[in-house]
């Protein structure tokens, strides 16, 4: 389960201070898909690099599956990141020098499995993305969709307990942005994998349970 109690985030810059997260208390139990819905600027990302540890908050706590992320150090953070979490950025965030199959299997080697059992798991990732003969390309080969596809398998590829996606789909049509969604969440149901995505897509929270509202940084309401 991923919990928050009272988080706050505010960032100082040339515009002054920005309460981009108020007070934001909430909960996901472990094995659901959840989306966080708000306008630009609502405080989606900034809650979400919140959660993966990317960003730390001024105040209140996470929990995420016990371990109070939000209190880790540098060093047991970057493990606790490696081992658990797995992110999915708008645009993607393949390495551009290394093909298909080494991103996806770049997660697995920062986690020491090496071997056949590396090479077996990137081999059933790209039949699960639909991108069998993709090993050798490059990124910069791929489709918008392709990429998010990579993305997806490398997210999901050590196993996380918690993937944490920001507007995966952004950058895609409605119909291929849905088959990225629901790549995202069989492969994670699979695994027993959670889910959080921040999205500003209405159709695609049909499969999302809970749905978190954003506004101005606060929870105005959570559906389902
Ligand atoms: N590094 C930063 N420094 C200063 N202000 C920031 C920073 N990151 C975000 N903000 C501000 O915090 C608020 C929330 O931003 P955030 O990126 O979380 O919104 P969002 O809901 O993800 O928006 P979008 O849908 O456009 O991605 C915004 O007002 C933004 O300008
Ligand atoms: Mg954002």
């Amino acid at each position: 389960m991923i919990q928050l109690s009272h988080v706050t985030k505010t960032f100082r810059s040339g515009r002054g201070q920005v309460k981009a997260v108020t007070d934001v208390s909430l909960s996901v139990d472990t094995g659901r898909f959840a989306a966080i819905m708000g306008k630009s600027g609502a405080g989606k990302s900034t809650l979400l690099n919140c959660m993966g540890g990317l960003e730390m908050p001024d105040g209140g706590e996470i929990l995420c599956f016990g371990t109070p992320i939000h209190r880790l150090r540098a060093g047991k953070l970057s493990l606790f990141q490696r081992r658990h979490l797995g992110f999915i950025f708008q645009r993607g965030n393949l390495l551009s020098y290394l093909t298909v199959a080494e991103n996806i299997g770049m997660p697995l080697t920062l986690n020491g499995i090496a071997g056949k059992v590396r090479d077996d798991r990137i081999e059933a990732l790209l039949a699960d993305i639909g991108l069998p003969s993709a090993a050798t390309a490059l990124p910069h080969e791929l489709s918008g969709g392709e990429t998010q596809r990579v993305s997806v398998a490398r997210a999901i590829a050590h196993h996380p307990k918690l993937l944490l996606a920001d507007e995966p789909t952004a950058n895609l049509d409605t119909a291929t942005g849905q088959r990225i969604v629901q790549l995202m969440r069989d492969l994670g149901q699979d695994h027993g994998c959670t889910i959080i995505m921040a999205t500003h897509d209405r159709e695609i929270t049909d499969i999302a349970d809970p749905i978190i509202g954003l506004k101005d940084g606060q929870v105005v309401r959570e559906e389902k």
